[in-house]
């Protein structure tokens, strides 16, 4: 496990999936934590169960530039400064594709995924100067580099942050800040429900749901939990990754080297299913291709 004692972090979206596992593994890692977010009553529940001289619950919502700025100046308030910044809080995005683009829905996808990495990073900085280093870490997704997991929208949005996390690391490398991307693969969180517009308690509901079939979608064969990321956020918060930075870091239990069914013949395939060739029928084709191939 990464080491954060004596560290201050901020999260945001730390109420609920990846940043809720942030809060509570750089709790465990010895950090103390500012929870930002905008589901109060989720948020004020982690004051309760850590404490508030571990974790702070601050209402923050990302796409409010004074929100956002006050949040970092909290950490300093509460916690005497602040070392880690990592902007997670997130939502699918407008669904709509580029001829019926919906501009609105366009300009608020960019604010909450893209604006508040930078706009995170620029209120951050003068604190972590002050510190004499910081980590930055920003939450992308594999759909910035890979076509057909999420709208365009969102998914431009996320290759922005993952080329923001490299460019910034540049500029930001003579301040010994280090800024660094996660893309996440496929985790069972609740994004997907609060994306269909469902109700947060029916949104939690599906992310348990999704989380008994999400096992199948990538070769490690077994579902993304929100631990994955926040491990690997550990990581890089930690001094333990001191010269590492700029780096887009994939954790997606290989849903980008191509779908199970290429690896594991046990897998179903689409192709198979289409066609209701079952796994023995098709291993017994392969077979019968083989010995075929050999007389
Ligand atoms: N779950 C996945 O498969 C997956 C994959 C790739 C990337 N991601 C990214 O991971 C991050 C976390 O998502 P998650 O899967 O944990 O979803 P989640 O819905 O469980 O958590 C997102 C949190 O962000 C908060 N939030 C939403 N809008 C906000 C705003 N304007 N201000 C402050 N907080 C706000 C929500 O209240 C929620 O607590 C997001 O950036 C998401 O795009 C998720």
């Amino acid at each position: 496990m990464a080491d954060l004692s004596g560290k201050v972090a901020i999260i945001t979206g730390a109420a609920s999936g990846i940043g809720l596992a942030g809060v509570e593994v750089f709790v465990a890692a010895g950090a103390k934590v500012i929870a930002g977010d905008i589901q109060d009553e989720k948020g004020k529940a982690l004051e309760t169960r850590f404490g508030a001289d571990t974790v702070r619950y601050i209402h923050c919502d990302v796409t409010d530039m004074e929100e956002l700025e006050a949040l970092m100046q909290s950490a300093v308030d509460a916690f005497g400064g602040l070392d880690i910044l990592w902007n997670n809080a997130g939502h699918g995005g407008t669904p709509t594709g580029v001829e019926d683009l919906d501009l609105e829905g366009y300009d608020h996808t960019m604010n909450l995924l893209l604006k508040q990495v930078f706009a995170g990073t620029k209120f951050a900085i003068p604190h972590m100067k002050a510190r004499g280093k910081g980590s930055v870490i920003n939450t992308s997704s594999i759909s910035a580099v890979c076509a057909g997991y999420a709208p365009i929208t969102y998914s431009v949005a996320k290759k922005g942050v993952a080329h923001f996390s490299k460019l910034a690391a540049g500029e930001l490398a003579k301040h010994q800040i280090r800024v660094n991307a996660i893309l996440p693969g496929f985790i069972a969180t609740s994004i997907f429900g609060a994306t269909l517009g469902l109700p947060r308690e029916q949104a939690d509901q599906m992310a348990e749901m999704l989380s008994q079939v999400g096992g199948k979608m990538q070769p490690i064969g077994r579902v993304g939990r929100g631990n994955d990321i926040a491990e690997m956020a550990a990581f890089l918060a930690s001094d333990a990754a001191g010269f590492i930075t700029g780096g887009e870091f994939l954790v997606d239990g290989g849903m980008t080297v191509g779908p199970p069914h290429s690896w594991n013949e046990d897998a179903s395939s689409p192709v198979l299913d289409a066609l209701g060739i079952d796994a023995e029928q098709a291993e017994q084709m392969r077979l019968a291709m083989t010995s075929g191939a050999q007389s």
